[in-house]
């Protein structure tokens, strides 16, 4: 990802900002879509991860649809080029003004979350004389084996219909005039790294199936979401995800009829390893029992170390680069030395770290430091706390 020239080029911005090499974007992307079009599987891009303006045009042309959650994500993707046919919203608690402005857009499909939910949509199709598209979320009760943050899935979580609510949806649709049913979706959670959770929704996704046929509602569209995790602790050995065997477990396992087609909506595996927050040291302060690097970056750039305890890979570009270039003496056994640091941003928060006990080389004030596989959910939810500006963004193209 980092190489002499970028080092070179870094040197003289401002930081804090996310470094995106775009090369790696286009292969990850291109993995993706070789090893979807295998079994002819349609993926979504999930808005949410990333929507930084040259991502999505990236993505988009690629030929992805897109996975959208608010009025907010249909327009930006329509306006970025995804064809209507392609978008998909979805959201617990879509507002009447969204589900009026995705209507005006005619867009693909409605992922349904409950009964109510139902009957507006079916109520403002109605009230402009339009027919709405829409898929059911099922909670399929499947644990992600994921950090619990970010378990969707389960039953004690709030997103999707549960299956003694399945009567009921049945109910409603016999009665929503203005609605055409299209499907079944799924998304059990994120950052999921074992492939036999996905073998047990494929396994609870075909029972449901059948329950929905027996009432004859037909199937068309089986969604069965995003989730697919990345390497957070090694970036440079695994940069772009097992798509092959991901797409592999639903070809295997789900049972698909000629008719049907089956949707994905990836966000992290598709954006993730392609970028990284790129900051400086501002002050190292040795304590007795603690050695802090303070960062101009922190959890105003980058939350998910201080949201879900997530990892990410830091490292010291100025002083790798030094050592590299023996600009700085070796000591005799040729072994640096590591130091243990709390990596800590400057908010006034005492959670803003972003890893404690970093073993790092030794490093000074204005020292590059690079928090990598920030891609997914890093940019997108900056916020503005401490009124500290907006965070920036360098592309490698
Ligand atoms: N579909 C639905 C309905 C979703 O809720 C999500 C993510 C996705 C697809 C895409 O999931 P992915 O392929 O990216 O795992 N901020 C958290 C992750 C939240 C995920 C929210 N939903 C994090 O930083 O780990």
């Amino acid at each position: 990802m980092f190489n002499t020239n970028t080092l070179t080029r870094f040197q003289g911005l401002e930081t804090p900002f996310y470094y995106y090499d775009m090369a790696l974007l286009g292969q990850t992307l291109q993995a993706c879509a070789d090893a979807s079009a295998k079994y002819n599987f349609h993926v979504h891009y999930a808005m949410k991860a990333n929507f930084n303006t040259k991502v999505i045009d990236k993505i988009q042309s690629y030929g992805f649809g897109a996975d959208c959650v608010s009025g907010g994500e249909v327009k930006a993707a329509i306006e970025h080029g995804f064809s209507k046919d392609k978008v998909v919203f979805a959201g617990v608690g879509k507002s009447d003004k969204e589900i009026n402005e995705a209507l005006d857009k005619d867009i693909f499909c409605f992922n349904v979350e409950s009964v109510q939910e139902l009957q507006i949509i079916n109520d403002l199709a109605k009230a402009k004389g339009k027919t709405a598209s829409v898929a059911i979320r099922i909670n399929p009760n499947v644990d992600a084996h994921t950090h619990h943050f970010i378990t969707t899935g389960l039953e004690e979580n709030k997103f999707g219909v549960n299956t003694w609510e399945l009567p009921a949806v049945a109910e409603a649709l016999a009665k929503c005039t203005n609605l055409r049913f299209l499907g079944i979706h799924f998304h059990i959670g994120s950052q999921i790294t074992d492939m036999g959770v996905y073998k047990n929704l494929c396994v609870r996704v075909n029972e449901l199936q059948q329950w929905f046929e027996e009432r004859n509602l037909p199937i068309k569209v089986l969604n069965l979401g995003g989730g697919l995790g990345v390497d957070y602790m090694n970036p440079d050995e695994n940069p772009i995800c097992d798509f092959e065997a991901y797409f592999k477990v639903f070809n295997d396992f789900l049972n698909v009829k000629p008719d049907q087609e089956v949707h994905f909506e990836l966000g992290r595996a598709l954006v993730a390893q392609s970028a990284a927050l790129v900051s400086r040291v501002l002050y190292v302060k040795n304590g007795i029992k603690k050695n802090f690097l303070i960062l101009d970056a922190g959890m105003t750039e980058l939350i998910r170390p201080m949201l879900y305890q997530a990892y990410h890979q830091i490292e010291n570009l100025s002083q790798e680069s030094r050592i590299k270039n023996q600009e700085v003496l070796s000591p005799e056994s040729g072994i640096w030395p590591l130091i243990k640091y709390d990596v800590v941003g400057p908010i006034c928060e005492s959670t803003d770290c972003f890893r404690k006990d970093v073993d790092l080389p030794e490093s000074f004030r204005g020292d590059l430091i690079v928090v990598r596989t920030a891609g997914a959910y890093g940019e997108v939810m900056a916020s503005g706390y401490n009124l500290r500006d907006r965070v920036q963004s360098v592309y490698s193209e």
